[in-house]
């Protein structure tokens, strides 16, 4: 008797261990590993990706690169390589463009690692100076560049006010099907998005998820 009580309490310590290991793991299973928690991004990133499929993307362009490639599905969120494997199965295209050497360096070596070179473009250049040239029109625009600061309140706003540039630079190469997600969001002082996603209501877009990333779709487009 007291043999099946201490059996049946380690038992329901192990369930409440692994029950509590499991809901902080949040994976894109089976599109991606299991073993990858993306934390905070994989509702975002979920529904971004069911959208790509619905929406037949074939353009997808990101600011600020995975510089440590699937290392980083928890910290910085490794979109490059999540995007990038949906661009590979789907036959599409992405430009992954950001301002630093090493980062460019971090993030072509993931992509090469992963097989996804055919697909993925990773370019050195500012992130303005690319929208503004770019000649495409752009199915998913990922915006995740200057980085954020947590307690700066002046890089707090560099960086919304950059971020807002980078969307206006990309506008006319938005269309009704355009998907827009703006990481680091949900952070002190309203994240990379606070201007951007302000200003992007003004012009008739729609907020679809409000989370740590902001996911916005032209205003009574279905989703
Ligand atoms: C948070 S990381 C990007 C993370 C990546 N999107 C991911 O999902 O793993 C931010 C990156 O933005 C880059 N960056 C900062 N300012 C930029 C600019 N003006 N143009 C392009 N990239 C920029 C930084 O060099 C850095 O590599």
């Amino acid at each position: 008797m007291i043999l099946y009580y201490i059996l049946g309490v380690i038992a329901l310590a192990l369930l409440i261990h692994f029950g509590i290991k499991f809901s902080k793991h949040k994976s894109l299973y089976p599109f991606m590993p299991f073993k990858y928690n993306f934390r905070r991004r994989r509702n975002t990133f979920k529904k971004t990706l069911e959208l790509l499929d619905k929406r037949k993307s074939k353009i997808i362009v990101e600011t600020g690169t995975s510089r440590k490639g699937l290392e980083a599905t928890r910290g910085d969120g490794a979109a490059t390589i999540v995007f990038g494997k949906w661009a590979k199965q789907n036959d599409a295209k992405m430009y992954s463009v950001d301002i630093s050497e090493d980062s460019v360096k971090g993030s072509q070596s993931a992509v090469t690692e992963q097989g996804l070179d055919k697909n993925v473009s990773v370019l050195l250049q500012d992130a303005l100076v690319f929208l503004a040239e770019f000649g495409q029109k752009i199915d998913l625009l990922y915006l995740d560049s200057y980085d954020y600061s947590r307690t700066d309140v002046d890089i707090q706003q560099k960086s919304q006010e950059h971020h807002l540039k980078e969307f206006q630079l990309a506008e006319d190469k938005l269309h009704e099907q355009t998907i827009v997600l703006i990481d680091d969001c949900g952070l002190p002082g309203g994240g990379k998005g606070k201007l951007v996603v302000e200003y992007m209501i003004e012009k008739g877009w729609e907020v679809l998820i409000d989370a740590y990333q902001i996911l916005l779709i032209k205003k009574g487009t279905s989703v």
